[in-house]
């Protein structure tokens, strides 16, 4: 048996290997994406955001004496999901890039979710505020994405579409 404590603990392991996931993904993601500047600027804000994280996340696992030598090694492992989507990302094409992103966003949220109740059960309000302080940063990527995504479907029709103009008439 384990405890409720060492579920939480495993879980912002978990949270901390996601936010590697996102940081890599981001990066990938803004290198390749110089055509939609709008976008590239709220992926890179998003990436700082992420970065952020990362470290409330350790300091969270530090204060709750999970931390060890080994963090490295743990934040290794990624979902199939992540690795899924994070191949996605890594691709050449800007819509299958948003796809992946406003997904992941949503796999973020969820696994914030998942915290933040895990942690008010077992009385830890200071992590329960930080989930929900990370929480609330992955919902407002989220929604900038979902904002974003009819401006950034059209431009990339006209880009890649010689035809649409005529398809228009
Ligand atoms: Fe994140």
């Amino acid at each position: 048996m384990t405890t409720i404590d060492d579920t939480i603990n495993q879980w912002l392991r978990d949270a901390h290997a996601m936010e590697e996931q996102a940081e890599q993904m981001l990066e990938s993601q803004s290198s390749r994406i110089e055509n939609y500047p709008e976008l590239a600027a709220r992926i890179k804000r998003h990436l700082e955001e992420t970065q952020s994280q990362l470290e409330r996340l350790e300091r969270c696992l530090e204060r709750r004496g999970a931390a060890t030598s080994a963090m490295k090694d743990l934040t290794a492992k990624a979902s199939a999901m992540m690795q899924g989507l994070s191949s996605m990302m890594a691709g050449d094409e800007v819509m299958k890039g948003a796809l992946a992103s406003y997904a992941f966003e949503q796999f973020e949220i969820a696994s914030y979710r998942i915290l933040i109740t895990a942690a008010e059960t077992a009385g830890d309000i200071e992590t329960a505020r930080l989930c929900e302080e990370i929480c609330r940063e992955e919902e407002a990527m989220a929604a900038d994405l979902a904002d974003m995504i009819p401006e950034l479907t059209r431009s990339y029709l006209t880009r890649e579409n010689a035809d649409l103009d005529e398809a228009k008439r």
